[in-house]
């Protein structure tokens, strides 16, 4: 490959020219008629409350509204209109009975239900105009009400208690997907659906099946999926442990020792000696022991969820502080 023989090809623009290019851009730019824009407020809607359509950019000078459901203006899916001379609202058989109209064309629709979802289309007769005027749509969505996970015990013991998980809200005709651990559920005789799946049955809760699980609701209209819920199970299974670096301790040393029990929620721990409580926490530490601590230390580990409590004891033998043997001949 020989060198680029090619002249690059070079625009000389300056600022100026490009604020002017700018400028004739703009001016002539040919001048839109105001299209008829209808903004919903608020813009998220749920069910049960209110909204309004505002319309902007009305005509001059008309004479009158019509709202319509859906995109086609026909008589049986009309259900409000406003005439302006005269102040009058008038019914349609659309009409259900929360739909007001006002003087500026805007339309309040209250206690919105799943039913009102969908398109409207305005219609703006202008004073002496023999055409069917200008018209605006507007498409109302409904906010997706997200399913919520409950569940008859979010901590539930090992193995020994069946926990029952629902979606929430009720929504007709819906039907709800599960997930466990983000994939779909496994077909174990453990796992029990219920009534259109809302409900979820676990037969005895292992650590394999805490999840999160995550509940998707469908209606012929929607689909949301829930947020991921994690059962916490609580498991007390074994005995605490004892730990020492040594076992045989003399005199004047320290003396240290840690407990640990694998409970969920994590134990509560308390140490006795000679079965009589020392003191709460995970580590025990004496310094400079003398004989007398030569005893049965113990630890107890109590889950504070289940209540129930589990016990380990450990000797421990304090020997006389020992004296070099030739210091003792001595004597
Ligand atoms: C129209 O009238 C309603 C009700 O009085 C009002 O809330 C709204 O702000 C008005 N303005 C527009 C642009 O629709
Ligand atoms: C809203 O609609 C529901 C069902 O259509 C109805 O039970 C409720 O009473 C209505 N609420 C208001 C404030 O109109
Ligand atoms: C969840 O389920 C429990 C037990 O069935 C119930 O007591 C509780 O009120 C439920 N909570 C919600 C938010 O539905
Ligand atoms: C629910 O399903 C039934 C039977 O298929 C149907 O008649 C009814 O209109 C549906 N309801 C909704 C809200 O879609």
């Amino acid at each position: 490959m020989g060198p680029l023989s090619v002249r690059p090809c070079t625009l000389h623009i300056t600022w100026k020219e490009l604020l002017l290019t700018a400028l004739l851009f703009i001016f002539w730019n040919p001048p839109t008629t105001a299209q008829v824009t209808i903004e919903a407020q608020p813009i998220e809607i749920s069910e049960g409350k209110d909204v309004l359509l505002l319309v902007h950019n009305l005509p001059q000078n008309p004479t009158g509204y019509i709202w319509y459901k859906g995109h086609i203006m026909e008589s049986h899916n009309y259900f409000t209109s406003y005439v302006i001379d005269t102040e009058m609202i008038i019914f349609g058989s659309a009409y259900s009975g929360r739909e007001t109209v006002y003087s500026n064309a805007s339309l309040l629709i209250q206690n919105v239900t799943q039913k009102d979802t969908g398109s409207y289309t305005i219609q703006i007769i202008k004073r002496g105009d023999s055409t069917k005027g200008v018209t605006g749509h507007f498409t109302l969505y409904l906010e997706t009400p997200k399913p919520s996970i409950n569940s008859s015990n979010l901590n539930p013991r090992e193995a020994t208690e069946t926990v029952i998980s629902s979606g929430d809200p009720d929504t007709q005709n819906a039907s709800y997907l599960w997930w466990i651990n983000g994939q779909s559920l496994p077909i174990s005789l453990r796992l029990q659906l219920s009534e259109n799946n809302r409900n979820l049955v676990l037969f005895g809760v292992t650590k394999y099946t805490t999840g999160p699980y995550e509940c998707e609701m469908k209606s012929p209209v929607i689909s949301s999926r829930s947020d991921p819920v994690t059962l916490n199970l609580i498991y007390d299974p074994h005995d605490p442990s004892i730990f020492s670096p040594f076992t045989n301790y003399r005199s004047g040393e320290n003396l240290f020792l840690s407990c640990f029990a694998d409970f969920n929620p994590p134990a509560e721990y308390t140490w006795t000696i000679n079965e009589k409580f020392l003191q709460s926490g995970q580590e025990l530490s004496i310094p400079k022991i003398t004989t007398k601590h030569s005893r049965i230390c113990g630890c107890s580990a109590r889950n504070s969820v289940t209540d129930s409590e589990r016990s380990t004891l450990q000797r421990i033998k304090v020997s006389r502080k020992w004296i070099p043997a030739s210091l003792a001949i001595g004597f």
